[in-house]
């Protein structure tokens, strides 16, 4: 079935973790093999809270990724997001010997220099450089400056780093359920690399992934990524509110805001009604839909009213006229669309899902598989390989070499060994 390689991807969002088997086609397109997707438990806002559960979940979704793909999955790319994530950009600068041609040397010394003129706390990790663009000699907008004729060499980079402590909760999850972690990826990032069009990222475009517990922010301007973000408001919060303001449980409402909810709150006439039943009394009540709306609607225009001022705190605001790209599973709320268009500018907006798939594509159609297909195509990019090597990661390594002292140095020499 699968003639190369072939890659894999978790995304670990708060609600579910999704793992995703794919092997790029002829064409170039991801060829979907295997999907897993699991209520995911232990993580909150992107970050791991409990890591015996968070473990569980991840088991859990690559197990049933392995058993559709008929593929042991070896390693896998997988995602970060979170409220300690924090972007910006940064220039470098080399001095080229006058009238030489640019070499791959001062490429990376001018990214480097960018990297070092950002001061990182010891508890920080870089996760990203991307390049932006580059100037030679004050002139912007150089996409491949290798082989140009300069004196000065700018780097213009989009630097991200994340909490270490983040980080590594969420590889030790992945590694402990049996996956290398080859390697970790800023969501939107990968997101974007799955819904935007080349032309939109040129053209400049915000990108929002509303998800369970973060809403994930990216600007591209001039086909390159210029801000990314994190708000640490999403759907959940919206069942959260429809749950305490009806006094049900937080299962039913779900429920209700899945098959009932949308975010146009006058539209509604009061005869629309849902009956849910309260907590504590166990009583049938009868609710306007139009209530419903409007406790989605308050959450909603808090969320894009967070995405405007976070945008503007970046000096971004003014991308948003070029469109705006919603994705996630809170973006699927009939309405969402025509009111993030509303407060941000009447500017056009669309629901993004993951393009560039080819067989296997209706199974990653909804938007809540856009970051694991958009994971999986970074992996595709990178040449990399999921299959499982003979070389061990690091905690096989470890439980490896403690059973052979256990069982082979251990027996053979204990009667040298101090009796505890
Ligand atoms: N059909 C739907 N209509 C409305 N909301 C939905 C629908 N399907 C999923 N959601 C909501 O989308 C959210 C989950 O989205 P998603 O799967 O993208 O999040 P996640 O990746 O697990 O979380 P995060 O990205 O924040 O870590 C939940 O709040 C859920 O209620
Ligand atoms: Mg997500």
């Amino acid at each position: 079935m699968v003639d190369g390689g072939y890659i894999a991807s978790i995304d670990v969002g708060t609600t579910k973790i999704c793992t995703i088997v794919a092997h790029v086609a002829a064409s170039g397109q991801l060829d979907i093999l295997g999907v897993g997707l699991h209520p995911s438990r232990g993580l909150r806002e992107g970050v791991v809270v409990d890591h015996a559960h968070a473990v569980k979940s991840v088991q859990q979704s690559v197990s049933a990724a392995e058993r559709m793909a008929q593929l042991p999955i070896g390693g896998a790319y997988v995602g970060v997001t979170g409220a300690h994530i924090k972007s910006r950009n940064v220039t470098g600068r080399v001095r080229v010997a006058s009238g030489d041609e640019i070499t791959s040397e001062d490429v990376e010394q001018a990214i480097q220099s960018a990297c070092d003129n950002v001061a990182l706390p010891h508890d920080r990790e870089i996760i990203h450089t991307l390049v932006r663009d580059f100037a030679i000699d004050g002139q912007r907008g150089v996409k491949r400056p290798l082989g140009m004729h300069a004196s000065r060499l700018d780097a213009n980079i989009h630097v991200v780093s994340a909490a270490a402590g983040a980080l590594r909760n969420v590889a030790a999850a992945v590694e402990e359920a049996g996956v290398e972690v080859q390697k970790q990826i800023l969501e939107p990032v990968a997101t974007s690399l799955a819904v935007l069009a080349e032309d939109e990222s040129d053209l400049g475009v915000v990108l929002m992934d509303i998800g369970g517990g973060t809403t994930d922010l990216a600007v591209f301007a001039n086909g390159a990524i210029a801000h990314s973000g994190a708000i640490p408001v999403a759907g959940n919060q919206i069942t959260g509110d429809i749950a305490k303001l009806l006094r049900i449980s937080y299962e039913q409402a779900e429920q209700v805001k899945k098959q009932f909810g949308t975010a146009f709150a006058n539209m509604m006439n009061d005869d629309d009604a849902v009956l849910v039943e309260e907590i504590g009394t166990r009583e049938q009540v009868r609710v306007p839909r139009g209530l419903i709306a409007d406790i989605i609607q308050a959450r909603l225009v808090e969320i894009f009213q967070l995405t405007i001022e976070n945008l503007q705190q970046a000096g971004m605001y003014d991308t948003v006229t070029s469109g705006v790209v919603l994705t996630g599973g809170g973006s699927q709320l009939p309405g969402t669309l025509e009111m993030a268009s509303d407060i941000m500018e009447n500017t056009p907006v669309r629901l993004g899902s993951a393009r560039g798939v080819g067989r296997g594509a209706n199974r990653v159609a909804s938007p809540i598989y856009a970051t694991g297909v958009g994971l999986a195509l970074y992996a595709a990019e990178e040449g990399a390989d999921a299959s499982p090597t003979s070389a061990p990661s690091y905690l096989e390594w470890v439980e490896k070499a403690r059973s052979w002292w256990r069982t082979r140095v251990q027996p053979r020499i204990s009667h040298y060994l101090p009796e505890f």
